[in-house]
């Protein structure tokens, strides 16, 4: 029988585990230093939570199946619906605004590909309870100095914005009504993908006669890059007979979010770009996504605001903001541009003895240094004195305590410093040899 990895999942063995680790510890440095507190949630959730919540899109890629109590449940395929429940949940109880984090697996049943799998890692940050624009500008800040802690910067990653209040503004000054929002809202996400044709057949559903005229509009805004572009792009839309759509009050709101990010200079990360709309079902406001500079590949991160969802999740109204980071285009990125540290497994000492009488007194020692903290190796298995000397060298280890039966008689033992290939000798007392070894390492 042959037991394979199921398609889009990854087994870490220890160099991908400290990869992983790596990413992960520098994620949750990067929200602490924005004082984002750390949550987590269950894999495993009803499968309601995400049906109409998320959007078809994702409700087409849940791994869902009925539990042994006849329950519907899937294995999360985002944290967001979770987030909202639980801050909802306690929403009179909690100090607003609500910054939270979480760092952890998500699964969807998409086609592995590059930048695909079926199980990732999601590097979640949110802000719940603040309506301001000042709330996007951290989020989107922290999204920045989180990928420029992995040695990135702004020739390397871009930040693209956009807004789905002014989407939404825009296709109803084209007619469209409410109902049929998310599904040309849902085109529009994936129109850069589609070939012209398949393109102008859905448009064609919404807009009819208008088509043509959608689509020319459409390529203008995508032209857009700039603030000032955009409200020019507004200004010049011709009126239209029974349509008064006001664009200027989210333009402004877009003009504070840029001086904002500005202020922290960030504004070579950041670039304004409405063929960003975002799959997902609940954003209201400013979206974004963050992309290697120069637009190939899929998304590092993606977010934007949703003001709605908890609400329907939980009943108590409270605005949001946040954005997820995948691990792994994050780490295809970081390999094409040779920021993947090293990984170097070693210990910090060795201990090495010449028999069996000296292998007590360095089993307790070793022991003790473990307990405070050291990564020690001592040899299991029985070796020789000379294969031990060896052995700490194939590892990389830098120190050795090393046992001979005349130290010991003087209650000495040797330290070594493989790299410089000094020794010195010191008492054999816990109290020495951590002082010794705290003075190196
Ligand atoms: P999302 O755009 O669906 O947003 O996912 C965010 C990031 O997760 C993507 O940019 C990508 O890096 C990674 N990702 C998504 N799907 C996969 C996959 N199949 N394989 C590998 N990586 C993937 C959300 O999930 C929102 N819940 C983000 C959010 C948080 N919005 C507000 N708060």
């Amino acid at each position: 029988m042959n037991f394979e990895t199921l398609p889009g999942f990854r087994s870490f063995l220890p160099d991908k585990c400290f990869i992983r680790n790596y990413i992960f510890d520098s994620w949750r440095s990067s929200a602490q230093s924005y004082n984002f507190q750390e949550y987590d949630a269950p894999t495993l959730e009803p499968l309601e939570l995400y049906k109409e919540k998320s959007g078809d899109e994702i409700v087409n890629q849940l791994f869902n199946f009925t539990d042994r109590g006849d329950r519907e449940v899937a294995l999360r395929p985002e944290m967001t619906p979770s987030l909202a429940r639980l801050v909802g949940e306690k929403a009179n109880s909690l100090k607003r605004p609500v910054k939270w984090f979480s760092v952890g697996e998500q699964f969807r049943y998409e086609r592995p590909q590059k930048g695909r799998l079926r199980s990732f890692y999601q590097f979640n940050v949110d802000i719940l309870g603040e309506a301001g624009v000042g709330a996007d500008a951290e989020l989107i800040a922290c999204l920045i100095d989180s990928l420029c802690a992995f040695g990135l910067d702004s020739k390397d990653f871009k930040v693209r914005l956009s807004d789905r209040e002014l989407w939404v503004r825009f296709l109803k000054y084209w007619g469209i009504q409410d109902a049929a929002l998310p599904s040309v809202l849902s085109i529009m996400d994936r129109i850069e993908k589609m070939d012209e044709e398949t393109a102008l057949e859905q448009l064609k559903e919404h807009f009819l006669a208008g088509t043509e005229a959608f689509v020319q509009s459409v390529k203008a805004l995508f032209k857009v890059k700039t603030v000032s572009e955009l409200k020019a792009f507004f200004i010049s839309l011709p009126e239209k007979e029974g349509q008064v759509v006001d664009f200027s009050n989210r333009i402004e709101e877009l003009g504070v979010l840029f001086s904002t990010l500005q202020a922290m200079g960030l504004e070579d990360y950041i670039a304004v770009d409405f063929k960003i709309v975002r799959g997902l079902a609940y954003y209201t406001g400013f979206v974004f996504e963050a992309f290697e500079a120069t637009g190939k590949g899929r998304a590092l991160a993606g977010g934007g605001r949703y003001d709605n969802l908890i609400e329907k999740l939980s009943g108590n109204s409270m605005e949001a903001v946040g954005f997820a980071m995948g691990d792994v285009t994050l780490l295809d990125l970081l390999k094409d541009k040779a920021k993947v540290p090293e990984y170097k497994p070693s210990a910090d000492i060795a201990f090495i003895f010449s028999g069996e009488s000296e292998a007590a007194c360095a089993l307790e020692d070793a022991h003790g240094l473990r307990r405070e903290g050291y990564r020690v190796e001592y040899p299991i298995k029985k070796m020789a004195f000379s294969k031990q000397f060896k052995d700490a060298g194939q590892k990389g280890i830098r120190f050795a305590f090393i046992y001979g039966s005349e130290e010991l008689s003087e209650k000495k033992v040797k330290l070594k410093d493989f790299k410089s290939g000094e020794e010195i000798l010191i008492e054999r007392t816990h109290a020495v040899m951590l002082k010794a070894i705290k003075g190196l390492l």
